[in-house]
């Protein structure tokens, strides 16, 4: 296996140079894939790079919005996706003809999105946001803006609690995050009585309230670094253990379990469709390219560079405790 890999590797480092491409990938990715990325980052650390690419092509390993983003954003550039199955739970979750009938029910209200969402609901959106700069974008917006906030209720929750908005939820969430309890944790915490807690604002309310910090995987990691504690239980994807352990290797981080799941994990499956082998195959064929219709693509744009523009000067990470 590690010979495989390591030819792998070897192909992938030659086809890059090659071609003058990178290999973007996300937090929740496998640990060979993040460590073979030029760039391992959240959501908006990705957004963020694709506003400034060199690369003729991009293999962005992570999930189609992602790859959605950075085409939105670099539109000379190849945006190749590993695997076209690669979608989002939380995505699929907010259907375009549904998310129209909605805006029209609520003319007055501002559209806020998360990234989470394809273009289609992106080119209806007025601003986007990710999990590290939700806050900011939305205490951006005049005190008394009616608000629709998508697709993420849980998020969407969160902001209205921080913020004392009370923003209109679209009712969607991330079939990961959904499946962490507060069960798990209490008992966890009985076997780890010193360790602290940290949850992804797309958990429910309930797991939110048992947490020491909240925030984007972004957050969370650099939390881990800087807090004096040693032993932490993670509430989102587990993929994210692998960076903590890497910055921390004196640190123990625990996974909090699935109430349930078919792996018995906290995998993200769509996250997990990233390999080494696709990545070599879409970057020797240039498979899997990601294309947009124009029109869709200005109007998309908008949102996002609205946010890019909010967040770039301002502080970031969704903080709390
Ligand atoms: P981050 O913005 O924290 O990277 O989260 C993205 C995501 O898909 C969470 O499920
Ligand atoms: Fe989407 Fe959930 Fe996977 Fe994040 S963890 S990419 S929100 S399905």
């Amino acid at each position: 296996m590690a010979i495989v890999n390591n030819n792998l590797v070897a192909k992938i480092e030659r086809l890059k140079k090659q071609k003058n491409a990178i290999i973007l990938a996300h937090y929740y990715t496998l640990n060979d894939v993040q460590d073979i990325a030029d760039v391992v980052g959240d959501s908006l650390a990705l957004a963020q790079e694709a506003e400034h690419l060199q690369a003729d092509i991009v293999v962005m390993c992570g999930v189609r919005f992602m790859a959605e983003t950075v085409k939105i954003l670099a539109p000379n550039t190849k945006v190749l996706l590993p695997d076209w199955q690669a979608g989002c739970s939380l995505a699929e979750s907010c259907q375009l003809a549904d998310f129209e009938q909605f805006k029209q029910q609520h003319p007055d209200h501002i559209v806020v999105s998360y990234v989470n969402t394809t273009a289609d609901i992106k080119s209806l959106t007025d601003i986007c946001c990710t999990s590290s700069n939700a806050l900011a974008i939305v205490n951006s917006l005049p005190k008394d803006a009616k608000i629709i906030f998508a697709p993420d209720k849980n998020l969407g929750n969160y902001i209205n609690a921080q913020t004392g908005r009370n923003m209109l939820l679209w009712d969607g969430a991330c079939h990961v995050h959904e499946q962490f309890s507060v069960e798990s944790i209490v008992e966890l915490k009985q076997q780890y009585p010193q360790a602290k807690v940290l949850a992804h604002p797309e958990c429910k309310k309930q797991v939110l309230l048992l947490a020491d910090k909240i925030g984007s995987t972004a957050a969370l990691l650099a939390y881990t670094q800087q807090s004096p504690s040693t032993q932490f239980l993670i509430a989102t994807e587990a993929g994210i253990l692998h960076q903590m352990q890497k910055l921390s290797p004196q640190k123990q981080f625990i996974p909090v379990p699935p109430v349930d799941s078919t792996c018995g994990c906290t995998d993200c499956n769509y996250m997990k469709l990233n390999t080494l082998q696709k990545i070599a195959d879409v970057l020797e064929h240039e498979t899997n390219e990601i294309l947009m219709d124009e029109n869709l693509r200005q109007q998309a744009q908008k949102s996002i560079v609205r946010m890019l523009k909010i967040s770039n000067n301002n502080g970031n990470l969704l903080n709390k405790k």
